[in-house]
């Protein structure tokens, strides 16, 4: 009798440190079980929202491609600027929205994110300095930023087609 009893205290105990812990401003810290399904995780609006944003993304990274060879410095410093100040994370979301997000998909994948975002921001850098060698190398990096993130949380999506 009294063993159940502490089963049942340590059990609520633990929920409410769980609970503690997701109301912290930092995601949880374990990745989590299944990352290739993060996006399966994500309530109808999220997800409808990632989409989105990989929509835009993978549009961007085409024209900037095509304006990268054509040594367009001014289309690649204009959507590189774009991409930095992207998408949803600022402007469609709710600071709850982001909250949720955050929870759900973890700690890693904000932390790709963030590297991806501030990639563009030096690409753009690099786009206004009409630096056409160093717009090469930072889009190639980004392409690759993309694709990591990719293997890790979503292996079945494309890159730029
Ligand atoms: C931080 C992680 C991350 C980064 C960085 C990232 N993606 Fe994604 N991407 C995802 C996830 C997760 C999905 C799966 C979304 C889903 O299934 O709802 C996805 C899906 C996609 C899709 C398919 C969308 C669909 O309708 O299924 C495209 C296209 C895409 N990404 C392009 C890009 C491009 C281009 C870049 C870089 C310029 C990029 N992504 C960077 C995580 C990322």
């Amino acid at each position: 009798m009294k063993k159940q009893y502490a089963v049942i205290l340590l059990l609520a105990f633990g929920t409410s440190l769980a609970v503690a812990n997701s109301l912290e401003q930092a995601p949880v810290p374990e990745p989590s079980p299944e990352p290739e399904a993060v996006a399966e995780r994500l309530p109808p609006k999220l997800r409808k929202f990632l989409k989105k944003e990989m929509h835009l993304l993978a549009e961007a990274g085409r024209t900037m491609e095509a304006a990268l060879a054509e040594g367009d410095s001014k289309t690649v410093e204009d959507l590189a600027k774009r991409m930095h100040e992207s998408f949803i994370m600022k402007q469609e979301l709710t600071t709850m929205d982001l909250r949720e997000l955050k929870v759900i998909v973890g700690e890693d994948f904000v932390t790709r994110d963030k590297a991806f975002h501030g990639m563009a921001a030096e690409l753009s850098l690099a786009a206004k300095a009409g630096d056409v060698v160093l717009q090469q190398e930072i889009f190639g990096n980004m392409i690759r930023v993309c694709a990591a993130c990719h293997v890790a949380y979503a292996p079945k999506a494309s890159v730029l087609e």
